[in-house]
């Protein structure tokens, strides 16, 4: 069968899916335009796409020989899941495998806002370190015994729950649906409203899916009810932020800083009003980058899209609706 590489992936993945298949990568370092797309897609029997790939309705049905599509990613936002499933197309995804690696930068970010790490690696580059610092200098904010809120409790939400346990944090969280009490117990995690959450945090960290509903969620009516000294963590999806509200937000004080990982549009625009600001933490959607987890993560996409492509159930399924 045919196989359309929507980037280039690790050597061993590729070439695992030759053994077997027609494999087409688009080489280069940025995303295929979306005219690229269908004019390559019509041909193929299977597609191994990224997040930044916008597979909608028009791309699916340019698809006409699609039988499975593999995304490199736990998200599957970017991706027409109603419109592939009427197709009876299977889609895969690449959970668990990214948790830690997720988990891990999450903490990284919120240990940069409590202590300034970035803040004090550019004071010394831009040249202004330069008096020994005395005691009410440069200061941060304790991160033990502070009030972490997670919004989104499923794997991700939980391996950073489990970490802040570690730094002494009290934790509350909002989902969907409250996680059942034996696991609330271990993670010594408190289920409360999203009012709530926003308005008890020190800080608060989003680990939910972007979706219609959680599309623009966090935005000024929710910033409003943070403290003032409060800090906004996003390693989730850019999109569940209004990003021109929390830019005001952060300009007016209303909130104390902020940490992000994802963006509404990536790469962020150098003219985006979050640029400018002091008090928030850019990483260029890292949250999974660490050679031990992008390897993962190439092994599982392969492998779910080969096992999909010969009639067998992938790793792990997207189900609609
Ligand atoms: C994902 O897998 O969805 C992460 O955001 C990395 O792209």
């Amino acid at each position: 069968m045919r196989i359309l590489l929507t980037r280039p992936l690790h050597e061993f993945a590729v070439r695992e899916m030759r053994k077997r298949h027609l494999v087409e990568v688009h080489a280069g370092r940025s995303p295929m335009s979306k005219k690229l797309l269908i004019s390559r897609i019509a041909d193929k029997e299977g597609l191994l796409c990224y997040p930044y790939d916008r597979i909608d309705k028009e791309v699916i049905e340019a698809g006409a020989n699609l039988k499975a599509i593999s995304t490199y990613s736990v998200g599957y936002d970017h991706i027409d899941i109603k419109a592939a499933s009427r197709r009876g197309i299977v889609i895969s995804y690449t959970p668990e495998v990214l948790t830690d690696a997720t988990a891990d930068h999450t903490m990284a970010l919120m240990l940069d806002l409590f202590r300034r790490v970035s803040d004090g690696d550019k004071m010394i580059r831009r040249g202004r370190w330069t008096t020994i610092l005395g005691p009410y200098d440069f200061l941060g904010t304790d991160l033990h015994g502070k009030t972490l809120g997670i919004f989104g409790m499923g794997r991700i939400g939980m391996a950073v729950a489990k970490r802040a346990r570690g730094f002494e944090m009290r934790i509350i969280y909002h989902n969907r649906k409250r996680v059942p009490s034996t696991l609330e117990r271990r993670l010594d995690a408190r289920y409360v409203s999203l009012d709530e959450l926003f308005r008890k945090s020190d800080v608060v960290s989003i680990h939910a899916p972007h979706s219609a509903g959680t599309n623009d969620m966090v935005g000024m009516s929710l910033l409003k009810k943070m403290k003032k000294a409060s800090f906004l963590v996003n390693t989730a999806r850019g999109r569940i932020i209004n990003e021109n509200d929390l830019a005001s937000a952060l300009k007016s004080g209303t909130i104390a800083g902020a940490a992000l990982d994802v963006f509404r549009e990536e790469p962020l625009s150098i003219h985006s009003p979050l640029i400018k600001l002091e008090n928030v933490i850019l990483t260029p959607h890292i949250g999974s980058a660490t050679s031990e987890t992008r390897r993962e993560m190439a092994e599982i996409a392969v492998k779910n899209l080969l096992l999909s492509l010969s009639g067998k159930k992938p790793i792990y399924q997207v189900r609609a609706g």
